[in-house]
């Protein structure tokens, strides 16, 4: 199956009740954890890929492996550049065979971000690739730009239907109090993201596409793990699973995972080098890494974002 875009993977999410996994991919080992978890769950994929990820792993290498996982699960997937911050960034992906691109201008005025969006959406809809947007920023790190907890904001319910008509943008990012990385809420607090504003955002935008970035729930086994061997990451706290779950009923169709996939490789690598402190085979310790990565993101499908049997 040639890679598609997800016009109609939305569509039957969003009818569904449920949402599709956007996993940020970096190597070999992670797109295989992927790909063999969904393709034995017949799950509908979107493989995504930042520009950091596109400067470590080369485009080209990025792309056999993802045209490697189209030939070896036959699935439904959609590669998506993910938070592209020009046009020219975009157009490099579109014409390298990406199937989605974001065009990230969220931290940008509003009529900046419209320009901008727009422009990549003339560009990639005359190719057939789908734009995904985005309106309120995020806390976090995003690529290279760090956005403080005091300057995020959420997204305005009362922007969104002047910017999906005059961008023709085909999905919209929105902040609701998720944020990117590992440490997404202060320890002690009860973490709570607001439906208030997505119900008033889909109300606003009866069937369109909502996508909510920033969504690993940092499963505790992987943070303690990591601690027990060596790390430092104490305070690291994710979106709880079952907020994402509900989010993804509603009109949540794309939830993207990138640090749980990071934490459940690098606690898998850490005991593994502490356990096996004369194993110097990256075979060795890469497979355990990529079985992780596979039954994480297991868990995501049929747990949290319900699309198994989708595909
Ligand atoms: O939202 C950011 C993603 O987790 C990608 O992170 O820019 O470090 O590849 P990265
Ligand atoms: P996390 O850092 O919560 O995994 O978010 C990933 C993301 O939004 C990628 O765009
Ligand atoms: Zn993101």
């Amino acid at each position: 199956m040639p890679l598609v875009n997800t016009t109609e993977m939305f569509k039957k999410a969003y009818d569904g009740g449920y949402a599709i996994g956007a996993f940020n991919v970096n190597n070999m080992e992670i797109v295989q954890g992927i790909t063999e978890a969904a393709g034995e769950l017949r799950a509908p994929l979107i493989l995504q890929v930042s520009k950091g990820a596109r400067a470590y792993a080369n485009h080209t290498y990025l792309m056999k492996l993802v045209e490697a996982a189209l030939i070896e699960t036959d699935l439904p997937i959609c590669l998506h550049l993910d938070h592209g911050d020009s046009f020219e960034l975009c157009k490099s992906c579109i014409d390298g065979g990406f199937t989605s691109v974001m065009i990230d201008m969220s931290s940008k005025s509003l009529e900046e971000n419209i320009a901008v969006t727009r422009q990549v959406v003339e560009y990639a809809h005359e190719r057939g690739v789908v734009v995904e947007a985005e309106l309120g920023t995020l806390a976090g790190i995003e690529d290279e730009v760090k956005v403080e907890a005091g300057e995020a904001s959420y997204t305005r319910p009362e922007d969104v239907e002047e910017f999906v008509t005059r961008t023709g943008c085909d999905s919209l990012a929105i902040a609701i109090g998720t944020s990117h990385g590992a440490y997404k809420f202060k320890p002690g607090t009860k973490p709570q993201l607001r439906f208030d504003i997505l119900e008033e955002v889909s109300r606003r935008l009866p069937g369109f596409p909502i996508v909510l970035h920033g969504s690993s729930s940092v499963p505790q086994e992987f943070v303690e793990k990591i601690n027990k061997y060596g790390g430092n990451m104490p305070g690291a706290i994710g979106v709880p699973e079952e907020q994402l779950r509900h989010a993804a009923s509603l009109s949540v169709c794309k939830i993207n995972i990138d640090s749980d996939l990071r934490l459940a490789m690098t606690a898998c690598i850490r005991e593994h080098f502490a356990t096996h402190p004369a194993d110097f085979d990256p075979r060795q310790y890469l497979k355990p890494a990529r079985a992780a990565i596979k039954a994480m993101v297991a868990h995501k499908i049929v747990d949290v974002l319900g699309c198994d049997g989708k595909a």
